[in-house]
């Protein structure tokens, strides 16, 4: 099978390029990566050289050079985007223009081409904010509620999705995940950006109150979730992917200072983000039962191993280590 995989050099994608190559060694692997400040091949090269991997530095917003690449392909499965909420508040365009028009761009170069599948990546975020004490998590069914630029902007794609398979008939999966966490992760998200301060001997940048509620993943296991709705998942539907490791900012901080044996006194807390949501919750009951699929990882053996990772890869981390004046969550 040909298979492309968009924003292949990020956090997830290099995650998943790296779970393909080794579970489906007969495939053949393309990453389309514009290779951002996020996109980094220093992700993926222990893969250089690899005779079914190719890589491919092109810009989704560029039509006449995505369309090649997925002309080729059987399977499309859709990471690029811009990412991170700090970034999308302070400047918003760069969101749409990938998130939205990118990802128009890749269904059209789809239709076109008649590809038989199309995954789309998406986060929870698009549902809103849940207060602390709700008893609901989010479902399949529940109403779109975008609160900021980067979730409005990845709600646009999912809508656009919805509508180039409902349209045009391309069949179509999206999964809609919490928050990720595990090996080459940008160090501006919380967790990385805790360890990798702290192994720098720096204190942590925490939000608020620091009681934001956050649905963790371990990154392998969003993996196994996006390969088994890629092959599996029912054309048109949305699967929620969730570990159901509910927990808040300051809980995943004080693990994180245990495992390297520091006092909370390396917490310093910082004026809140504008809009920032309360909790996010998600019910993967559907893919559970419809597909068959259990995370793998428990939380806290999942967070030693990402410690373990940034301890052991610091050519990979400390050339884009973030400084104080960068507080990101
Ligand atoms: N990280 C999470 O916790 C999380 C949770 C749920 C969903 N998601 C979604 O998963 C996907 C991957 O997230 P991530 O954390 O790996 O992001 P990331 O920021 O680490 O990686 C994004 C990748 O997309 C590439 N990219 C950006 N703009 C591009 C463009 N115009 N053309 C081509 N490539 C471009 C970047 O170079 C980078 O390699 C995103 O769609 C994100 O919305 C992430």
């Amino acid at each position: 099978m040909r298979v492309v995989i968009t924003g292949g050099a990020g956090f997830i994608g290099s995650n998943l390029v790296h779970h393909w190559r080794a579970r489906y060694p007969e495939d053949d692997v393309a990453v389309l990566d514009a290779l951002t400040y996020a996109g980094r091949r220093e992700s993926l090269a222990d893969l250089e050289g690899n005779p079914r991997l190719r890589f491919h530095h092109v810009d989704l917003r560029q039509p006449e050079r995505v369309d090649p690449i997925v002309g080729d392909a059987d399977l499309v499965i859709h990471l690029a985007a811009e990412s991170h909420n700090d970034r999308a508040i302070s400047a918003p365009l760069p969101f749409v223009e990938t998130n939205v028009l990118g990802t128009a761009v890749l269904l059209e170069a789809c239709r076109r081409h008649d590809v038989r599948r199309l995954h789309h990546v998406s986060t929870d975020e698009v549902y809103g904010s849940l207060e602390l004490d709700d008893p609901h998590r989010f479902t399949e069914a529940s109403p779109y509620r975008p609160r900021g630029p980067y979730s409005s902007t990845k709600a646009g794609a999912d809508h656009l999705v919805r509508a180039w398979s409902e349209t045009y008939g391309l069949p179509a999966t999206i999964s809609n995940c919490g928050n990720n966490f595990g090996p080459f992760q940008f160090p501006e998200k919380l967790i990385p950006l805790a360890i990798t301060q702290l192994l720098r001997g720096r204190k942590v940048p925490l939000y608020g109150d620091g009681r934001n509620v956050r649905d963790w993943i371990y990154v392998l296991d969003h993996c196994a979730a996006i390969d088994r709705i890629a092959h599996q998942g029912r054309p048109g539907s949305t699967y929620l992917v969730s570990a159901e490791s509910e927990l808040s900012n300051r809980e995943v901080l004080a693990r994180i200072l245990q495992i390297l044996g520091k006092s909370e006194e390396w917490i310093e807390y910082v004026p809140d983000r504008k809009g920032h949501d309360r909790r996010y919750a998600l019910d993967p009951g559907k893919l559970k039962a419809e597909l068959g699929w259990r995370p793998e990882y428990p939380f806290g053996a999942a967070l030693e191993r990402t410690v373990e990772w940034y301890q052991g890869h610091p050519a990979w981390w400390e050339p884009l280590a973030f400084g104080r004046e960068e507080r990101r969550d």
